[in-house]
């Protein structure tokens, strides 16, 4: 009996209607039990078909909702009206080639989990797992599917069959599940109490040029088409990307960046061209139907080594933000980011490049995405950051502004800011230039912190300051600067100062 049912589900999962007539199957991303997203420009629901011309007849309970026909490429591609409820419905898919059909289909949002390991970092690995798996079943409305990993030189046009399909939450399903994009779904479903999908796609150790497309690559100069990366460019935006784009998001979420730390320079035009790319692609695959300026949601990289002086961390998260230092910005319109360089987890059992805090992770990301992507009113989802920088007539305070005053700061410690000190022939520093110098924060108000930066006297003068220019710039929660209602930590900057 085992065996029978066994093969039977073996059979329908990869191929739900072969015969001797032809092929006729949903994609292998539409499963029983998924999220489609609910949206008012329509939810694609697609498939392969092996007769070219047929008309399909897609039905929700019954009744007939879209008639699709199959394309050349033997695809048909339908777009339904989203229900006005969250299901569940019976999604059915009836042709000449017959009738197959996906049950226990939720409409709500969908949102895409992608990057490396720490987004890959498991449920299991989260310090209170247990509690995580039996508060699990409080959340049965969010469901979820982890893309099998794959490269490839060549687009896919599907995901591949061996995918599981989608989960209700389990410990069972759960323990070897994004932990990060587990938790993100699950503040997201608290605070909207409907549907959430998650599609989790990453691979550990990867980095961007994998994820984007040869489209994405070829807009940042200096681009040179050399495959350093054991996953050489473009191979898993072809094999787990490519064939997700049909299908109708909400958006995305990423954690990625400490493999690109070597060559961070280069990550600001590679960010800011993947995800205009992949909005682009997304949206045009998908009928419309996913916005073509989604939401995109991102870890700014948390501490790796204690003590450590190499720059690579800081210019990725700088570089993450397209060199702003916060985000959205006019460089990164709807997108928003979650900060964690105050988060280190130095004797992390699975490495300290693995911080065990991904709830805090998580909750971030998510103040920014109600704010972000679903425009809720009044969420304070930032850490404060400077309008200004201004050296006094002394030359011996440097008063750096927040906010304007809009949002109190708190102070936690007085470390963590630099200033580049150079003479009267130049006002130029780099990042790696040996001028920059500790200064310490002498005071502070609610607004505004002052740095005693009289060790840059004698002919000297400080042209830049920086804060928490360091791969692990502070202890656990204890960075200097926060704001006091949001409990966020003001993200890290560098400056001229005029
Ligand atoms: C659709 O069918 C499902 C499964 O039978 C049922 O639970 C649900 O209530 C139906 N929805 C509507 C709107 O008829
Ligand atoms: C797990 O721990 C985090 C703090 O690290 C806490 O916020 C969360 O509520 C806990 N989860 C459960 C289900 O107890
Ligand atoms: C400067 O401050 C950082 C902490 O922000 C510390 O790690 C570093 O050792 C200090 N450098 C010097 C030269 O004191
Ligand atoms: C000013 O600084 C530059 C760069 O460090 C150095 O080469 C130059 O000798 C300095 N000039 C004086 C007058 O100290």
């Amino acid at each position: 009996m085992w065996s029978i049912s066994f093969l039977l589900s073996a059979f329908v999962a990869s191929c739900s209607l072969c015969s001797v007539y032809g092929l006729f199957t949903f994609s292998n991303y539409y499963h029983d039990h998924m999220v489609l997203q609910k949206s008012s420009t329509g939810t694609t629901v697609w498939g392969h078909s092996s007769k070219v011309g047929d008309v399909v007849h897609i039905k929700m309970n019954n009744s007939e909702v879209f008639q699709a026909v199959v394309k050349s490429n033997q695809i048909w591609e339908a777009k339904l009206t989203s229900p006005s409820d969250h299901g569940p419905y019976i999604i059915s898919a009836v042709s000449s080639l017959g009738t197959i059909q996906i049950s226990d289909v939720l409409f709500g949002d969908v949102w895409i989990c992608s990057g490396q390991s720490n987004m890959e970092f498991t449920t299991n690995k989260l310090l209170n797992s247990s509690e995580e798996y039996s508060d699990s079943t409080s959340y049965q409305s969010i469901r979820f599917i982890h893309i099998h990993k794959q490269f490839s030189a060549t687009p896919f046009t599907d995901i591949d069959s061996i995918n599981s399909g989608w989960n209700t939450p389990n410990q069972r399903s759960l323990q070897t599940f994004s932990a990060v994009c587990w938790l993100y779904g699950k503040f997201l479903s608290q605070h909207f109490n409907y549907p959430i999908g998650l599609v989790e796609t990453n691979w550990g150790g990867t980095r961007i040029e994998a994820w984007s497309s040869p489209d994405a690559l070829k807009r940042c100069a200096g681009f040179s088409g050399r495959k350093r990366n054991q996953y050489y460019e473009s191979h898993l935006y072809n094999a787990m990307i490519n064939p997700l784009l049909r299908n109708t998001i909400k958006g995305a979420i990423w954690y990625q960046g400490e493999s690109n730390a070597a060559h961070a320079y280069k990550y600001t035009c590679q960010f800011q061209e993947m995800i205009f790319d992949w909005r682009t692609k997304f949206s045009t695959a998908s009928l419309g139907t996913t916005s073509s300026s989604f939401p995109f949601g991102f870890v700014q990289l948390a501490p790796w080594r204690e003590g450590e002086s190499n720059l690579g961390f800081p210019q990725v998260r700088w570089a993450q933000t397209s060199n702003v230092g916060y985000v959205p910005n006019s460089l990164l319109p709807h997108v928003f980011m979650a900060v964690a360089m105050d988060l280190p987890d130095f004797h992390s059992p699975y490495g300290s490049i693995h911080p065990r805090y991904k709830h805090e992770v998580a909750y971030r990301l998510y103040l920014g995405a109600l704010a972000v992507a679903y425009h809720v009113e009044g969420i304070n989802f930032e850490g404060p950051f400077p309008t200004s920088a201004t050296i006094d007539n002394t030359h011996r305070h440097l008063t750096i502004e927040y906010d304007r005053g809009l949002h109190p700061i708190e102070v936690r410690s007085n470390q963590g800011f630099e200033v580049c000190c150079v003479n009267h022939t130049t006002n130029v520093c780099n990042a790696f230039d040996n001028h920059w110098v500790n200064v310490t924060m002498e005071s502070h108000d609610f607004a505004s912190v002052t740095l005693d930066v009289s060790t840059c006297s004698h002919g000297n003068h400080v042209a830049q300051v920086r804060y928490a220019w360091r791969e692990s710039p502070c202890p656990f929660h204890q960075c200097a600067v926060y704001g006091k209602i949001t409990n966020l930590p003001g993200p890290p900057f560098t400056f001229y100062v005029h």
